[in-house]
């Protein structure tokens, strides 16, 4: 009960990853990249060719679902799924867009909720997703709600996808981000949205290293 937890919740692009990771790694704390468990699903929802209006089927592929999380320092952290490695192809943008649409699905979320509860350990947990602060953690001491216009996610997801290698169109990423937020935002289960009493910080035009202080100014010192 008194183990602290810091949510950062936002769109797709607003920097919660490196923000989340960063800001863990300063606090000694646990992370947990609850889009990656969505996106987990939705490529195991693939490779078993689930029917995606087949509820039943997919929570009970989300309830047995092996998802490890793999870290070696000084490596990239590494995602197993059912012992498969699967570290890029959940990065992939086929993976976002299969894990938004399970996302909407009640069921899937209701199964992944104990798996992200679990995340909860001592020294802390650093949380990142959609609805962290609001449903999976609400009793969060620490929330924040990271923005940055469109354009801006836009361009960081076109520079990383560029860094390795993919070829897509700005306007290609402007579109689909701008879809996956519409999606995100009004689906009926856990809809993005800040909690009240979230802290939001827009990261629009402002360095990596200043957003990390930003939020860990939030935190008392005594952390
Ligand atoms: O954060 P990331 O882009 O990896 O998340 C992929 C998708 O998973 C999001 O677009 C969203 O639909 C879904 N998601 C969610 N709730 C979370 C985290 C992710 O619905 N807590």
């Amino acid at each position: 009960t008194d183990i602290p937890i810091l949510t950062i919740d936002g769109p797709s692009g607003a920097g919660k990853g490196t923000i989340s990771r960063a800001v863990a790694q300063r606090l000694g704390w646990h992370y947990l990249d609850s889009g990656a468990l969505y996106r987990a699903i939705g490529v195991a929802a693939g490779w078993a060719d689930e029917d995606l209006a087949d509820h039943v089927a997919l929570m009970r592929l989300a309830f047995n679902t092996r998802i490890q999380f793999v870290t070696d320092a000084g490596h990239e952290p590494r995602v197993l799924v059912d012992g498969v490695d699967a570290t890029h192809e959940l990065r992939t943008e086929t993976a976002g867009a299969a894990a938004s649409a399970i996302a909407a699905i009640p069921e899937v979320r209701a199964a992944l909720f104990e798996k992200q509860r679990s995340f909860r350990q001592p020294p802390g947990l650093v949380a990142d997703g959609r609805d962290m602060g609001t449903v999976v953690f609400p009793e969060a001491p620490y929330k924040v709600f990271l923005t940055a216009s469109a354009e801006e996610r836009a361009e960081r997801r076109h520079n990383q996808l560029k860094q390795k290698g993919l070829e897509v169109t700005l306007d290609g990423l402007l579109r689909e981000i701008l879809a996956r937020d519409a999606r995100d935002a009004q689906r009926a289960v856990a809809p993005l949205k800040p909690a009240p009493d979230a802290v939001l910080v827009d990261t629009t035009g402002v360095p990596i290293d200043a957003v990390v202080e930003r939020v860990l100014s939030l935190l008392p010192e005594s952390l």
